[in-house]
């Protein structure tokens, strides 16, 4: 997503700070830009693409100057242009403005505070650079303060004005910013990377905190402009665990940002009061969104697996038949598709060759298509030309993980946004939408219980097979979990809906093929804990993902991870995380390269 460099020092700064924004790169982005303050002005230069069109657009520029911002952007309010690219400019240029996160209440302040400001482009931030201008009375750290009293949302921001030449004032709230402190110099960045290269001594900003940085100084304020102090910090981490964040691996980062990136999923896709989803990029009226008369999923591997999840929302919330396809499967096949049916292409990179060729096949025989995307611009965006971005941010490992849930929640949103022009009360939604906001909580709970499941994973890694149950909704997280497994540990694992177990794998069971059964209580817990039972009578060894409290079954388990309580149709949000967590830590104590898994690639642009 998107990252933030700052320079306050004696040094040219343009070096510094295009070297920085190289260092965020792994983020993603899809534009970039720097202002700089020259020869008492600003100097601003923004491109659309990489890096290196900014800085070929600054060749042959003289841009000096020893204080600066700059800003890899990751389209979310407004298309991929330069006018959208940050720094920012208010409307007399004597104030810029870069921004990490998203502003809600845009619209209102654009209304309450705004008129006749003059405005260059369609994105949030802008907003927030006129709204800091209209609050400006000679002290830029006041007026950051006031403005940001009128703000609902989350950023990281870094602004400038020309009457205060040396300063850069930084905010935080909900996006991460760091100060790095060197001699006579501050460096600014949305996290360590920019700067590490230049000093190791850092401060972190927390929510709610403003600084106020000159090459000599550092001043630390709350909102309320009441100071604070705060530590410097030794980072002993070199580039690449910056990038990480101190986690050993970006798939363990990656599994631990899902409580966060579900929130950006989710927000301002939902009304709670009347129960209900908006999902903008449908582009379908009421009237069309009740012509629909059948939902076609398709995706390969991971994404097919949140693809099968999602089904039981579309069936059980809109009613709607739905099917599920794997894509390399659906394109060779004669699918039988018209424009009543809604085909959505699921896709963390938005590349996949199959996927983008099973929705070229279904676009051709008239059916009317989505994408489910978290790559911004990528080709499955592009072409279906709707749909929605999944907002998981960008996801380097190439276990997928906080991408499954991310599209999870996306297809639960879908699924309320139809079911509501039907059978759903607002009360049903409503109810829905609640459950939904407390996943992240308790996602935060079981990665709590990560060195538990680590615990687990190196008891059982002498194992060679595994075998992964689930019934209903579990089904597809017991797919997840078994594809999990096998991609970064190469353990052989299978995945069986339980009721399936007697109708032949259960002949493989032994003492040395344990099962790892998800036994939440919901409709079908009973059955399941019947197949349990059937695979426990053949001596098979038993790992349970149960709801807290239902200590009952640590009688026919083995061990035990214990879950929060949710409703059934949420479930996959919570219940794959700890099978997440048992496949990273078993990759790790079989010594395996849990991050470049061996014949994998992270996008799949061949068939
Ligand atoms: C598994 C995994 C793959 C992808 C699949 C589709 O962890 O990452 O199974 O899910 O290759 O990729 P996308 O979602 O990019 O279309």
């Amino acid at each position: 997503m998107c990252g933030i460099v700052g320079y306050v020092g004696k040094k040219q700064c343009l070096p510094i700070l295009i070297n920085g924004l190289r260092r965020l790169e792994y983020r993603g982005y899809d534009s970039a830009g720097v202002a700089i303050l020259s020869d008492g002005k600003f100097n601003r230069t923004r491109a659309v693409g990489k890096i290196d069109c900014l800085a070929d657009k600054l060749k042959g520029q003289t841009m000096s100057g020893t204080v600066g911002i700059a800003h890899t952007r990751w389209a979310t309010h407004g298309g991929v242009t330069e006018a959208n690219a940050h720094p920012h400019a208010a409307c007399d240029d004597n104030l810029v403005l870069a921004h990490n996160g998203i502003i809600e209440n845009y619209r209102e302040l654009k209304e309450k505070f705004l008129q006749g400001h003059e405005f260059k482009s369609e994105t949030d931030t802008e907003v927030l650079a006129h709204l800091i201008e209209a609050h400006y009375k000679g002290d830029l750290r006041l007026a950051v303060e006031q403005a940001l009293a009128h703000v609902h949302g989350t950023y990281g921001l870094v602004v400038m004005h020309m009457n205060e030449p040396e300063k850069i004032v930084a905010a935080r709230m909900g996006s991460p910013l760091v100060v790095g402190v060197g001699d006579g110099e501050y460096y600014i960045g949305s996290d360590t990377s920019p700067m590490l290269a230049h000093t190791k001594q850092v401060i972190f900003l927390d929510d709610g905190e403003v600084a106020e940085i000159t090459p000599d100084q550092l001043k630390m304020f709350t909102l309320q402009d009441e100071k604070v102090t705060k530590c410097v910090e030794n980072i002993e981490w070199d580039d690449e665990q910056a990038q990480k964040q101190g986690f050993p691996h970006f798939m363990l980062k990656e599994i631990f940002d899902q409580p966060r990136s579900l929130e950006d999923a989710l927000r301002g896709r939902y009304d709670l009061a009347e129960g209900e989803a908006h999902l903008g990029g449908l582009n379908m009226t009421p009237e069309q969104m009740r012509q629909v008369k059948r939902v076609v999923l398709l995706a390969c591997g991971t994404a097919y697996y949140a693809g099968l999840a999602g089904k039981y929302a579309f069936e059980r919330l809109a009613d709607l038949p739905t099917e599920v396809d794997v894509a390399s499967e659906f394109r060779y096949r004669d699918p039988i598709v018209d424009d009543r049916t809604l085909v959505f292409g699921i896709s963390q990179s938005g590349e996949t060759a199959d996927t983008l060729a099973a929705l070229r096949e279904a676009k051709r025989k008239g059916a009317q298509v989505r994408g489910i995307v978290n790559v911004i611009g990528s080709t499955i965006a592009r072409e279906t030309g709707g749909g929605t971005y999944i907002h998981a941010g960008p996801e380097l490992a190439v276990a997928s993980s906080k991408a499954y849930t991310n599209m999870v929640a996306i297809l639960l949103l879908y699924a309320l946004q139809f079911g509501r022009l039907k059978r759903v009360s607002a009360a049903t939604g409503k109810r829905l939408l609640d459950a939904l906001l407390e996943i992240p909580g308790k996602m935060k709970s079981i990665l709590e219980k990560s060195d538990e499941i680590k615990k687990i994973a190196e008891k059982y890694q002498g194992a060679r097979d595994f075998m992964f149950l689930g019934r209903g909704i579990n089904y597809p997280v017991a797919l997840e979990g078994s594809l999990k497994l096998k991609e970064i540990t190469y353990i052989h694992s299978e995945a069986y809906p339980g009721g399936e177990l007697k109708h032949g794998p259960i002949s493989m069971l032994s003492p040395e093929f344990p099962i790892f059964a998800l036994m939440t209580q919901n409709q079908l817990y009973d059955k399941m804990r019947s197949n349990v039972q059937e695979a426990r009578a053949r001596q098979a060894k038993v790992i349970l993902v149960a709801t807290e409290g239902d200590e009952s079954v640590k009688e026919i388990a083995d061990d035990v991870i214990f879950v929060p309580p949710t409703m059934e149709l949420l479930e996959p949000l919570l219940n794959t995380l700890p099978l997440q967590l048992f496949a990273y830590h078993m990759a790790v104590a079989l010594g395996c390269d849990v991050d470049r898994p061996r014949n994998l690639a992270k996008s799949v642009t061949v068939e």
